[in-house]
């Protein structure tokens, strides 16, 4: 930032004169004026970042001064020049948001200390809001690209739940269909988007240490407890918790998860006290939690408190009208990034990455779209750009580059589970190299890991 221009406004020449000595000598721009009328004069006309001004001036007092002042200009940085022992006239100039004061007589360096200061609370402010800008901005609706019915009815749920009060929200739909872009959307759509957002993965968190990061603890809670320290409940008081995975949570954790659900309270390890807590909840899983329950893997109360607010994202393969608009979404995106001009994508290429499954779902997609971007210099995507494994699945499906060995008994086989065992013999050919075993059966590594995962084979 370059050096603000500073104004001093006080009638005792003596320190005007001094003032702009010792400021100009630390490179700063000066001009002084020596009543309030000159002062608000050189205000309207200097525009300057930093006000000097004495509270005692003949003619107007300081205090009003600075009330026509801050109508005119609320930024502006304020340091009042104040009679030894006036507190009560500090006080009030305080009241109308000056940054500090200094009594008369003072020390020209501590005029300097309070200038530095200043500025570094006004930098950290903008800062703050260019950060909470972006984030508006990055993880806006806006972004989130789809025009197929099932999307668009997802995305105005997805916005009401934002503007209501709901605090518990679950979010379904396979990997990459995007969940993580909907929470982080609705966070930043609703009243507690200047409130933290935090997002945690339980299953990155090792289940020893899940409970203490969640709810925090107490000082000598165990012995490692040095210090108390809040838990991811705390921090993201006021604003929204993300709950990712949660389909892969211990028993032990969905208990405790339950109670500040239905209560907003929790206690930290080691502690007596119930802390209550004001979040949103959000909800996350790529696993069939309905399932899950049936299989005893997931507390049924859990799931029903969670659930009372679905939001469903179908699979990209479920809306084939959404595929066009996110690659050229990606294209744009990337063209940036990359400084490229892709410009279109061909008819014989859109009928391609539509007619693909896109098991990875629009981040598979993404991924596609980044790749070309990056390797191909072209006006327009052709066949020939889309990566070699997607072209292959579509045009030659696998029964047709070998003739199938497999020969059906004649009491029937179930399809299942030849698919099941034919997935798990080639990974173990590969030793669990999952390219390698997509590359075996002719499907992409994404279509593999999603019939893995379908199987329970991950
Ligand atoms: N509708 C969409 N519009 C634009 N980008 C999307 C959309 N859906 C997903 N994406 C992008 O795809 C990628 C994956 O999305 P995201 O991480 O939200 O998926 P997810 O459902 O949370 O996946 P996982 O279950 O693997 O965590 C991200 O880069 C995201 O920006
Ligand atoms: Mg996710």
């Amino acid at each position: 930032m370059s050096q603000p221009r500073i104004l001093v406004i006080d009638d005792e020449k003596f320190i005007t004169w001094s003032l702009k000595q010792h400021l100009e000598k630390e490179g700063y721009e000066v001009t002084t004026a020596d009543s309030a009328e000159q002062g608000m004069e050189f205000f309207k006309t200097e525009n300057p970042g930093i006000l000097i001004l004495d509270i005692n001036l003949p003619g107007m007092s300081g205090l009003d001064m600075l009330e026509t002042i801050r109508a005119i200009n609320k930024e502006v940085i304020v340091i009042m020049i104040t009679a030894h022992g006036d507190i009560e006239t500090a006080v009030s100039a305080m009241k109308l948001g000056i940054f500090d004061f200094v009594e008369k007589p003072f020390d020209l360096n501590r005029i300097s200390v309070l200038i530095k200061k200043s500025l570094e609370t006004i930098n950290l402010k903008r800062e703050v809001t260019y950060l909470r800008g972006e984030q508006y901005d990055k993880y806006s609706f806006d972004n989130i690209i789809g025009i197929s019915k099932p999307m668009t009815d997802m995305i105005s749920l997805a916005k009401k739940v934002a503007e209501s009060d709901a605090n518990t929200v679950l979010i379904q739909g396979e990997s990459g269909t995007g969940k993580n872009l909907i929470a982080r959307a609705i966070h930043y759509y609703s009243a507690r988007a200047s409130k933290p957002f935090v997002e945690v993965t339980a299953t990155a968190i090792p289940e020893t240490l899940i409970e203490s990061e969640l709810f925090g603890y107490e000082k000598g809670a165990f012995t490692d407890a040095k210090t108390a320290k809040s838990g991811l409940f705390e921090l993201a008081s006021e604003g929204t918790i993300y709950l990712d995975e949660i389909g892969d949570i211990k028993p032990a954790t969905q208990a405790k998860l339950l109670r500040v659900i239905e209560d907003k309270t929790f206690k930290r390890i080691g502690g007596l006290k119930d802390i209550h807590v004001n979040l949103r909840i959000i909800a996350a899983t790529n696993v069939d939690l309905e399932h899950a329950v049936k299989e005893g893997n997931f507390r049924m109360d859990l799931f029903y408190r969670l659930k009372v607010i679905p939001i469903l994202i179908p699979p990209l393969r479920d809306r084939k009208q959404d595929v066009i608009p996110l690659a050229l979404h990606y294209m744009k995106v990337f063209n940036k990034e990359f400084k490229k001009n892709v410009k279109s994508i061909s008819p014989e290429a859109e009928k391609l990455l539509i007619s693909y499954p896109w098991y990875g779902n629009a981040r598979e997609l993404k991924n596609v779209i980044e790749r070309i971007c990056i390797l191909e210099n072209t006006d327009i995507i052709y066949p020939e750009h889309i990566p070699i494994e997607i072209v292959d699945s579509i045009e030659k499906p696998v029964a047709a580059q070998k003739m199938s060995t497999i020969s059906i008994p004649p009491e029937g086989i179930s399809l299942k589970n030849v698919e099941r065992d034919l997935i798990a013999q080639a990974i173990e050919i590969v030793e669990g190299n999952q390219t390698r075993a997509a590359r075996l059966l002719g499907i992409s590594r994404d279509a593999l890991r999603y019939k893995m995962q379908k199987f329970g084979l991950m």
